[in-house]
C-alpha cells in the first residue's frame, strides 16, 4: 500500500517537472516569435500617415521592413522611384554600408544581388571590378578587393594621399603617398643612435631583439626612419644605377616608402651586411609576437610591387601583427578587407 502511494507521489512530481519545462519553453518561443515579427515590422504603418506615403507604393510598403532613422522614408521612395523591388530594397538595407547607400541614392539602378556577400565593395566601383573580373577571369569578390587596392591601375598612377599618417595602422604603397609627412615622436635605437623609430615601435624592436638572442637570433637595424628627402636621394642613387623600372622593383619613390612612417625598420644579422635565411625564416614566423610583420615577401609581389625582402620590418603592434600574420594576406588585402 505504501509502495503505491510513492509511486503515485513520485509519478506526480515528474508530472509537475516536465509541464513546467514545456510551459517554459512554450513561453520562450513565443518570446522569440514576437521579436521576430518586431523585428520585421513593415514600412505602411510607419509612413501611412506622414507626408512622405505616396499612394502609389502602398503594396510595396506593405513588404518594406521598417528602419528607424529620420531619412528612411525619403530614401524608400528614391529607391522606389527607381524601380528597386521591395525585396532589393530589404537586401540594400541589410548588407550595404551607409555610404554605398548615400551613393547609390543618386545612381540610376544597379544589379547588386552579386554584391551583397561582398562586404568591402564600393558602389562607385563596380565597372570597374567587372572589367577587372572579365580580363582577369577571377572571382568577383578577388576583384573587388585587387581593384580597391588600386591593381587594374599601373603602380604610381591613381595616388591618393593618405590621410591617417599618424595612425600605427597607417597603410603606404605604390597607391598612397604620406607626401613630405614627418613622424613626431622619433626616438634612437639603442644599437646606434642613428637609426629612429617612433617610441612604441622603437620599444617593441628593442624587445624582439632581446627575444631574438634568447632563440640564437641575433639582428641589428641597419635603415629605420627615412624621411622623404632620405628617400629620394636613396631612390635617384638607384634610378642612376640601375634604371627606374629596376629601381622600383626594390626601391620606393619618395613619399611611398614606409621608412617614413617611422614604423619600419631593415635588419642584417649580427656580423653580416645581410640577413640570413635562418635568421629570416624565424622572423617570419615570430616577430607578430613582437608587433611586426615581414611585409614583402616573395608572393606577395604582384599586390606589393616589390621582390622579396626578407629583412624589411613593418611594425603594426601586437594585436593587429598578429592578425595579419594569421591571415596570410598581405597588409594591403588585410587593410581594405578589415580596416578600411
Ligand atoms: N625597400 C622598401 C620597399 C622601401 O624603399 O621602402
Ligand atoms: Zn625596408
Amino acid at each position: 500500500m505504501k509502495t503505491k502511494y510513492y509511486l503515485f507521489a513520485l509519478l506526480l512530481f515528474i508530472g509537475i517537472i516536465i509541464s513546467t519545462y514545456f510551459i517554459f519553453t512554450k513561453n520562450k518561443m513565443k518570446e522569440k516569435e514576437l521579436m521576430v515579427i518586431k523585428e520585421q515590422e513593415t514600412l505602411l504603418p510607419y509612413i501611412q500617415n506622414t507626408t512622405a506615403y505616396k499612394e502609389e507604393y502602398k503594396s510595396a510598403y506593405k513588404e518594406i521592413f521598417y528602419n528607424d532613422f529620420p531619412t528612411f522614408f525619403k530614401e524608400v521612395n528614391i529607391f522606389l522611384n527607381q524601380s528597386y523591388t521591395p525585396d532589393e530594397i530589404n537586401h540594400i538595407y541589410t548588407y550595404l554600408s551607409r555610404s554605398n547607400i548615400e551613393k547609390l541614392l543618386d545612381y540610376d539602378k544597379v544589379n547588386l544581388e552579386r554584391y551583397y556577400a561582398i562586404p568591402n565593395f564600393e558602389i562607385d566601383k563596380i565597372d570597374r571590378y567587372e572589367e577587372y573580373e572579365k580580363e582577369k577571369n577571377c572571382s568577383l569578390s578577388q576583384a573587388v578587393l585587387y581593384v580597391n587596392i588600386g591593381l587594374d591601375h599601373a603602380f604610381y598612377t591613381q595616388i591618393v594621399e593618405i590621410d591617417n599618417k599618424e595612425d600605427y595602422t597607417v597603410l603606404v604603397n605604390k597607391y598612397r603617398s604620406l607626401n613630405t609627412y614627418e613622424p613626431t615622436d622619433l626616438v634612437p635605437l639603442s644599437y646606434d643612435e642613428k637609426y629612429q623609430l617612433r617610441k612604441e615601435a622603437r620599444d617593441a624592436f628593442e624587445q624582439l631583439v632581446s627575444f631574438g638572442k634568447l632563440n640564437n637570433v641575433f639582428i641589428r637595424p641597419y635603415s629605420a626612419y627615412r624621411s622623404y628627402t632620405y628617400q629620394q636621394s636613396i631612390y635617384n642613387t638607384y634610378v642612376n644605377k640601375d634604371g627606374q623600372e629596376m629601381a622600383d622593383t626594390y626601391s620606393a619613390r619618395p613619399g611611398h616608402s614606409e621608412h617614413q612612417t617611422g614604423l619600419a625598420v631593415d635588419v642584417w644579422s649580427e656580423g653580416f651586411q645581410e640577413i640570413l635565411e635562418s635568421d629570416a625564416n624565424w622572423l617570419k614566423e615570430n616577430a607578430y609576437k613582437y608587433g611586426f610583420i615581414v611585409r614583402y615577401t616573395k608572393e606577395t609581389e604582384p599586390i606589393t610591387g616589390y621582390i622579396e625582402e626578407p629583412w624589411h620590418l613593418r611594425y603594426l603592434g601586437v594585436d593587429l601583427a598578429t592578425k595579419v600574420y594569421e591571415s596570410n594576406l598581405t597588409y594591403d588585402e588585410y587593410y581594405d578587407l578589415y580596416l578600411k
